[in-house]
């Protein structure tokens, strides 16, 4: 650790102590927004208990260590607009809030997505699939609505969401197929027409595992660039596993869509640590064999996320000027969508909201990258 290094983490910590004289903050350790390379995002996203305050240990620690937050589900289509006549802004509004009053960048997610969005969306007349205008009239209506609400007090959205598939090719979403493959470019063009300053994100999950994948990613961009649609980033969400992808596949997924001349954005990183296959169905109870670290994690295996974090967090580094945001998918093992009946352990904060190991190494890798 350098010595400067060493002398943020104590003036932070000793800021703390005096700004709060909690032990409970203390105990979160250093803070990562004061670590990060200068200009880097770097957070969370949120769920309502805690944008909307109710998760008082959870929003300490995110007041603490973050200076982005992303909303998990609340800006979502069915969470903002569930009929065509009735948009629902009060939890957006005040998840909004909760970023803009602790001076963080306020991140959307998301337009344009083919999950969590109410059927009227898509639906024509008999059952059919509605037309292409009436489809781009929705969308417009949607973006224009959404994003013009929040002009100037969201710095970006993910403006579509997982449009690809595994091997690259465009997925049969309902909206291609009433759009047609050009549904994409229009939802950039209604996000610019709505807040020519917004961000603009295309943002899907597997670039870094999946070559063809990310090439598909790679022709989205590039199509949007030629026919002269701003995009500003694309965001790899980083749901990785130990070991997928390893660190010279992010190496080469970050080179490669830099190259397209927009940043980089990690969206939604956690690390799995259990097996898809197993899974219980919803509200089932999980089997003994997939659930394998009920009662705790092994010490082996915390070690083994740590590294992976740190490896992960070098990574990054190097590619300090090409990445401008590395946002978490929750902020505490408890709170992660990859629970689903299991116990999980995907991220720096364990249940108690307590710093794991893997945190103590990201800090160390954020304390000594500097030449
Ligand atoms: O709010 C209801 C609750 O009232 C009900 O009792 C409960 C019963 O299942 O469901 C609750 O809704 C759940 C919601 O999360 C809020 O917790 C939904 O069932 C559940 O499907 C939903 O899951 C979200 C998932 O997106 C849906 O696709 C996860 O929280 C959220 O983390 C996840 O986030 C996605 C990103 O948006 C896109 N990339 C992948 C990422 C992980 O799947």
């Amino acid at each position: 650790m350098s010595r400067r290094g060493f002398a943020r983490v104590l003036s932070a910590a000793a800021g703390l102590t005096a700004t709060t004289g909690s032990s409970r903050l203390l105990a979160q350790g250093p803070a990562l927004k004061e670590l990060v390379p200068s200009g880097w995002l770097i957070g969370a996203a949120v769920n309502q208990n805690q944008s909307d305050g109710r998760d008082t240990v959870a929003v300490d620690l995110i007041t603490r260590q973050f200076n982005t937050i992303s909303p998990e589900n609340l800006l979502k289509f069915q969470s903002l607009h569930p009929e065509p006549d009735r948009f629902t802004f009060e939890a957006a509004d005040r998840y909004v809030a909760f970023g803009r009053d602790r001076g963080m960048a306020v991140i959307g997610h998301n337009l344009v997505w083919h999950s969590q969005t109410p059927r009227w969306v898509w639906d024509g007349p008999d059952g059919a699939l509605a037309d292409r205008t009436t489809m781009l009239a929705r969308m417009r209506t949607h973006i224009s609505t959404v994003v013009g609400r929040y002009k100037g007090r969201i710095r970006g959205w993910d403006v579509v969401n997982e449009a690809l598939n595994d091997d690259g090719t465009l997925r049969d979403s309902p909206w291609r197929r009433g759009i047609g493959d050009d549904y994409i470019a229009r939802a950039f063009e209604f996000a610019n027409a709505a807040d020519p300053n917004v961000e603009l994100y295309y943002n899907d999950y597997n670039l870094a595992t999946r070559p063809e994948k990310r090439a598909g990613a790679i022709r989205i961009i590039k199509d949007l660039q030629q026919r002269g649609i701003r995009i500003d980033a694309v965001g790899e969400q980083g749901h990785w596993r130990l070991g997928a992808p390893t660190a010279a596949d992010v190496d080469r997924a970050i080179t490669e869509l830099r190259a397209t001349g927009v940043k980089v954005l990690i969206t939604e990183l956690d690390v799995n640590l259990l097996a898809s296959a197993g899974a219980p169905a919803p509200g089932q109870p999980p089997s003994p064999e997939s659930n394998p670290y009920a009662d705790g994690l092994p010490d082996d295996v915390q070690q083994a996320l740590a590294r992976y974090y740190a490896d992960a967090f070098r990574v990054l580094l190097t590619h300090r000027d090409d990445i401008a945001r590395v946002t978490f998918w929750g902020v505490s093992d408890g709170d992660s969508w990859l629970n689903r009946g299991r116990a999980n352990y995907p991220l720096l904060w364990d249940r108690q909201r307590r710093p794991k190991p893997a945190f103590d190494d990201v800090v160390k890798v954020l304390m000594t990258w500097r030449p």
